[in-house]
Formats: structure tokens, sequence, C-alpha cells
């Protein structure tokens, strides 16, 4: 972090939305308009669950997406983070274990790894999870206590589950009592149309014999500083999840709170998402032209869909930290697989993220990867 906010070096480290794109005068704007009532509520502590109209602004949001919004409970996280928090919390004592994907989320593997979960990586290829690997975990006698996901436009491996393998994931666990926790940071974040169908969640769905812990954010489509996330949960599940809500801070902020449930109501989050759903869109394709021009053809990747990030796959014990050095010589900034594997143990891995760059610092920083990479690999 430190390095990425020095002014010479291009960072394609972090995941932190372009501070340019963020919707300052339209809310500051809002705020003023709102009766002094609610302004004055926006100082208070909130009840636990959220604020009441947050929780019906965002119920009419999620159900847009198919989300079964009535049948389940809906809370106002400090941050989606907070939502892993809550759920390791929940389901995990000290030497349970608990399946994720590898590469995985850093956030989800720390929050399992501070309840004390022993974290069982399965591997994701471009369509999702590893069919077989999960049906072998699933048939354990002693099941793990949950499995967690990130299927829509994956932090760090970038790519959207397909249909298919949601269906066969759904399979693999029904009747098994191993709830999926399925993390939508992402899915608003598409770049094309015809990808929509596979960015129905799972919960969505609502299958059978199976607990769906849906967790979303407010990070990537209005901002992470407002620290706002959600969780919608069944409602034994959801009652055990706001104990734990309230031991850990009573409420999320209710000003931020305020703030976003007037942003939605004003309806200007539609229309805000498209248009950073459009300056992300550029961003990638000018990252994948970047790469397609400049990268050997021994390096592994996918075009983006969606979301923030590409996922490079180097030759097999490449050490991705020795091409991190030669790129910051360079005057450019990643983050090394190694950061994403629960095992710390897979070092020929690069994520960069484009969402915080212009096209032409891209444009400048792309072949300064490439060129780190040659270095290192040949
Ligand atoms: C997959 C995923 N889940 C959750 C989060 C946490 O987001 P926040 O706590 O800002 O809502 C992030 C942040 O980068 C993420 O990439």
């Amino acid at each position: 972090m430190s390095l990425a906010s020095r002014p010479d070096i291009i960072s394609f480290a972090g995941g932190m939305p372009g501070n340019e794109l963020f919707p300052v005068d339209e809310v500051e704007e809002l705020f003023r308009g709102l009766d002094l009532k609610t302004r004055q509520a926006a100082f208070q502590y909130g009840p636990t669950p959220g604020l009441p109209s947050l929780l019906e602004s965002l119920g009419g949001f999620l159900e847009k997406k198919g989300l079964p919004v009535q049948k389940n409970r809906l809370m106002i996280t400090t941050g989606s983070q907070q939502g892993l928090s809550i759920v390791a919390k929940a389901f995990v004592d000290p030497g349970d274990r608990v399946l994720t994907e590898y590469p995985c989320f850093i956030g989800a593997i720390a929050a399992f790894r501070s309840a004390g979960a022993k974290i069982v990586p399965i591997p994701v290829d471009e369509e999702g999870l590893d069919i077989a690997m999960l049906r072998l975990e699933a048939a354990r006698p002693d099941p793990a206590k949950f499995l967690y996901i990130t299927p829509y436009f994956h932090n760090p491996a970038g790519m959207l589950y397909s249909s298919q393998r949601k269906r066969e994931l759904v399979e693999a666990l029904q009747g098994r009592n191993i709830p999926l926790i399925e993390d939508d940071a992402y899915g608003d974040l598409w770049f094309h149309e015809e990808d929509r169908e596979r960015l129905k969640p799972i919960k969505a769905l609502d299958p059978e014999g199976i607990d769906v812990c849906y967790l979303g954010s407010f990070s990537k489509i209005l901002g992470p500083g407002l620290r706002l996330g959600w969780l919608l949960a069944p409602p034994a599940i959801y009652e055990k999840c706001e104990l734990i809500k309230q031991s850990a801070d009573a409420c999320s902020p209710s000003f931020t709170q305020v703030i976003a449930d007037a942003f939605m109501r004003s309806g200007q989050i539609d229309s805000y998402i498209a248009s950073v759903r459009q300056q992300y869109r550029l961003r990638a394709s000018a990252m994948a032209a970047g790469l397609r021009k400049c990268l050997p053809d021994y390096v592994r990747w996918n075009e983006p869909k969606g979301g923030f990030y590409i996922w490079l796959t180097l030759p097999e014990g490449t050490d991705a930290a020795e091409i991190l050095k030669h790129a910051i010589d360079g005057g450019v900034v990643f983050v090394t697989g190694s950061t994403f594997d629960p095992e710390g143990r897979r070092t020929n891995a690069i994520r960069l993220s484009y969402c915080n760059n212009t096209p032409e610092e891209i444009e400048r920083g792309i072949p300064i990867v490439a060129s780190a990479i040659r270095t290192v690999c040949g």
C-alpha cells in the first residue's frame, strides 16, 4: 500500500475503485436535501440489523436480482468484510475445516483463520470450482463447516462461474449439511449483456437442501469508505449472526446508511452503476489489449468479463516475487499470487487490477510488467 500510493508508481495492486469515479457532488446534494429528522438520525446509533429505511430500499434492490428477501433475513454489515467475520464466528470452532476456493480473497482467508478455521482450498478453473474435489470433501463423514465462493468476477482470479458449474456445485452440496457462503461483491460490474444469465446468484435459485448465506457490498458500487455491506441468510442462521454483530459493533454507521438509502431511493444507484461499469470496461479492455500485445505466450490469462481483476498464471516454479522486484524498479506494483493461496505455497501467479488506473496509465504500465516477466522467465 505504501508503494502503491507513491506518485511515481503505477499501481495495479489495490482492489479500490478510482477516486475520480465517486459521486461526491451527487451525495452532497442528496444529504442537503434530506429532512432534519433524517439528518439528525444519521448522527445517532441505529438498530443492529440496519436502518429500517435502508433495509427496505436494499431489499427492493436485491429482489430485482431475484433474491428471496422475504423468506430470509437481511442485515446491514460494516462492509462485507464484517459479514465474513460474522459467518466465520457463527459456524467455526477452532480446528474446524472450511472449504474455500484456490485462489481465494485474502480478507476471507484472514476472517476464517481468525475464527480458528483450518482452510481446505479447492482449485478453480475458468468456469468455477473443481467439482470432483468438492464431491470428495462433501462425502467426508465429518463435513466442513461451510464452502465459501466468489462466483461473479472472482477476486483475484477475475473469472465468472458458468451456469453449469453452479448447478453441479449445488448438486454436490445438497443434503450434505455444508452451508454455502456466496460472496457477490462484484456481480453488478458486468461488461457484456450476454453474461447476465450467469450472474444470477445461487441464492436466487433458492436450491432445496442447502443453506445459502449471500453477502454483498456497497464498496464497489458506491464507495468502500461507506463501510457498508449486507448479509441475506435463512432466519435461524441470521439470529446467531445478529447476536455476533451486536457484540462486534452494535450497529453499522448510521451516517453512511442514510446516504446509501438516499442514493438508492433517488434512483441514482442504477445510473451510477451503469456509468462505472462503462469506465471499468474501458480500463479492462486497455489492460487486455496491453497484455495481448506484450506478454509472452507462456503466460496464461483470461479476458475480463467484469469486476476489477486479471489473473496471470506463469510457468510452474516461477517466483512472482522476483518479477515484482523488477516491476517495482520499472515503476509498477501488483500483488503476487501467493497472497491468495491459503497455504501460501503457489508462487507462479500475479493479480493485476485495472480499476484504479486510467487507460493511459495502463498502457504505460503493462509493458513494464511484461518486461519484468521476461527478465525472470526468459
Ligand atoms: C470478494 C470480496 N469480498 C468482500 C470484500 C470486502 O469488501 P468490503 O468489506 O469493503 O465490503 C472484498 C473487497 O475487496 C472482496 O474482493
